[in-house]
């Protein structure tokens, strides 16, 4: 069971979009998926659930805030906590998309255990906690994290074996880059972890001079790091997310196809040994 985390410290960078490609193109490949939706404002899970994980008032019915509130309950038990866990995720088996396809959806309310977590020191634990729970039960597992660093992040980054940093080329891009390897640096560091790889994926991708300089620039600075495919900017991007796995199928357009092209580099990398 692979732990892929999707992280930067930039907004819109493309964390969900590519968090959610990327487990269609697993799934499609034959894979058994959960994609934990670690970010508070819930995209991957507005983007993936059934209206049933909401109720009328548009309040989550299960997920991760449920799962963070059995952890942090007093006389929490190991056994029952992969029950719970369980309980919490939601099977993506609609018309579009596979019974392979699992989601841990998270809207507003796990922001609130934000503080919780650090001040009780449950974060480095709190996500292999969850993944033990789930006893392998998937191949891989996917975490679309939020923009900012927060004990959430943290908690993914401790419980990931490859990181991936989906990334503008600009100028405030590589900043980005930079920001969130130094606090991958420190996680090795003070926590001794070992990451299996750390990717950028360059996307947004624009025939510009500019974006050209900087995709140069990020490729120069970061060799080792880089996926070799980058994805484009283009609307068939969000639309292949609304589509789902079907999106895959033959006759697809050239603009699909690579973005497809991006995903099977991105794997190679996921999962070079
Ligand atoms: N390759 C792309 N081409 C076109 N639009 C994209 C692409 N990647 C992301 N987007 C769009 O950019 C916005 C931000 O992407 P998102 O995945 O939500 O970023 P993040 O999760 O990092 O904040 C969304 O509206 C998304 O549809
Ligand atoms: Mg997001």
């Amino acid at each position: 069971m692979l732990k892929v985390c999707f992280i930067s410290m930039k907004g819109g960078t493309g964390k969900t979009t590519l968090s959610v490609l990327f487990s269609y193109y697993l799934v499609q490949r034959g894979l058994s998926v959960l994609l934990m939706d670690m970010d508070p404002q819930g995209n991957a899970t507005i983007a993936l659930a059934e209206s049933k994980v909401f109720d009328d008032r548009g309040f989550l019915t299960k997920g991760f805030p449920f799962v963070i509130e059995s952890f942090l309950s007093p006389g929490f038990s190991r056994e029952d906590f992969g029950r719970v866990v369980s309980s919490n995720i939601e099977e993506l088996d609609s018309v579009k998309r596979e019974t392979n396809f699992h989601l841990l959806p998270n809207f507003l309310e796990s922001h609130k255990y934000d503080l919780h977590l650090v001040s009780n020191h449950a974060v480095p634990v709190f996500v292999r906690e969850i993944l033990d729970s789930l006893n392998a039960g998937y191949d891989a597992v996917v975490m679309d994290c939020p923009p900012y660093l927060s004990s959430l992040s943290y908690a993914a980054l401790y419980g990931a074996d490859v990181i991936v940093i989906p990334a503008e080329a600009s100028k405030f891009g590589l900043v980005g880059v930079e920001l969130l390897l130094t606090v991958v640096g420190d996680v090795v560091r003070r926590r001794n972890a070992h990451y299996k790889n750390i990717i950028i994926q360059p996307n947004r991708i624009k025939n510009t001079k500019a974006c050209i300089f900087y995709l140069e620039a990020m490729r120069e600075k970061y060799a080792q790091f880089v996926s070799p495919v980058f994805v484009k900017e283009t609307v068939e991007v969000p639309r292949m997310v609304r589509d789902g796995v079907r999106s895959f199928g033959v006759g697809m357009s050239s603009q699909r196809l690579q973005a497809v092209e991006a995903m099977e580099a991105l794997f190679d990398k996921v999962f070079e040994e």
